[in-house]
């Protein structure tokens, strides 16, 4: 028995490896529970007493240079692993970049902001939540009035009342209270509703606002700019404006394109009409501009508001809006070449 721990300190002291893995099974062959070295102490118990002194010596040195040796083979190895640059091949070609996409929202903005951009307006944000004052108040939208009902409000706190904006015209407000006319601004941003009606709606969404006050700004000028808007972005060029009602633009109007009817995705998204509700303008109410302290005998102006999920399904075909908000990579990777 005696020999045969002999050589098994031959064996560690002959041991030699680089690769973490063998060494992790020399220390298991001898170091570990059911290892060579707890082998022999457990026979230790059943040796002649005559014989303990020597086999317990032998026992000892084995173990001693087994963890000597693990010592010695850990440190080469962090050393190297550590000290390796000479192995690093500095003419390897990079690994490649996967390319990402643009959201089509995102798309659509910037492409909305863009053809305002070549009429002289600017682009202007506003924070997602918002007073009282500038989501409803100032926009002749007063504490009790019923078209408050038209756009069911997340609040945040009351007195003073926080809640989560429920369109971009808080930012109109903001931009009027910040400069002085003449004014050209888009607002894009995220708007929030509680709209839990179908399993298809969803609590927020996205919109566009359009803002323009100077001298004898008319409901024609509203009209060609619109006109101009829509010949760019869907390249159709009949539109109607029908009478409607915004608390802060009188008079107001729902703004229709004619879509067509060459197909029966036509038929089905304008039901049959060949027409299509896009978004809602007017010319600004005197009570809003004088809200902001901007003249209201002096000045006149227009905005309209539209919301860009709506956009991005009608000019991409898409059919349902949860899509947009799932982030499925084979439907955002379809993008790519339109950024
Ligand atoms: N704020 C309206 C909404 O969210 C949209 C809108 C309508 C904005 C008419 C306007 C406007 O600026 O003139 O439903």
């Amino acid at each position: 028995m005696i020999e045969e721990i002999e050589s098994k300190v031959k064996e560690v002291l002959d041991f030699s490896s680089q690769d973490s893995g063998e060494i992790e099974k020399f220390r298991i062959k001898f170091l570990g529970k059911k290892g060579h070295i707890s082998r022999y102490f457990s026979e230790f118990k059943k040796v002649d007493v005559s014989q303990k002194k020597e086999f317990g010596k032998a026992i000892n040195k084995l173990k001693l240079v087994a963890n000597n040796k693990l010592e010695e083979l850990k440190k080469s190895l962090t050393k190297d692993s550590s000290n390796n640059s000479g192995n690093i091949d500095l003419t390897r070609p990079a690994n490649l970049i996967e390319l990402g996409s643009r959201h089509p929202i995102s798309i659509i903005r910037d492409k909305i902001i863009d053809i305002f951009y070549k009429i002289g307006f600017n682009t202007s944000e506003g924070p997602e939540i918002e007073d009282d004052w500038h989501n409803f108040t100032a926009l002749n939208l007063p504490f009790h009035h019923p078209a408050r009902d038209m756009q069911d409000t997340f609040f945040i706190k009351k007195d003073p009342d926080l809640l989560l904006r429920t369109h971009t015209s808080s930012v109109q407000i903001r931009h009027m209270e910040d400069n002085d006319p003449p004014i050209r601004t888009i607002s894009p941003g995220r708007v929030y509703r509680n709209e839990d009606i179908s399993a298809r709606s969803h609590c927020f969404f996205h919109q566009i606002e359009g803002l323009y006050i100077d001298k004898n700004v008319s409901f024609s000028d509203l009209k060609q700019t619109l006109l101009y808007f829509i010949k760019e972005l869907f390249g159709k060029s009949k539109i109607r404006l029908r009478p409607s009602y915004f608390p802060f633009t009188e008079p107001s109007a729902e703004v229709d394109i004619y879509w067509g009817l060459n197909s029966e995705t036509d038929f089905r998204i304008t039901k049959g009409t060949g027409w299509l509700e896009i978004m809602g303008c007017g010319m600004v109410d005197p009570n809003v501009l004088d809200n902001c302290k901007i003249d209201s005998n002096k000045y006149t102006g227009f905005a309209f508001g539209m919301g860009i999920e709506r956009i991005a399904m009608l000019l991409y075909q898409i059919e349902d809006i949860r899509i947009l908000y799932d982030n499925d990579i084979r439907f955002n990777n379809q993008f790519r070449d339109s950024i």
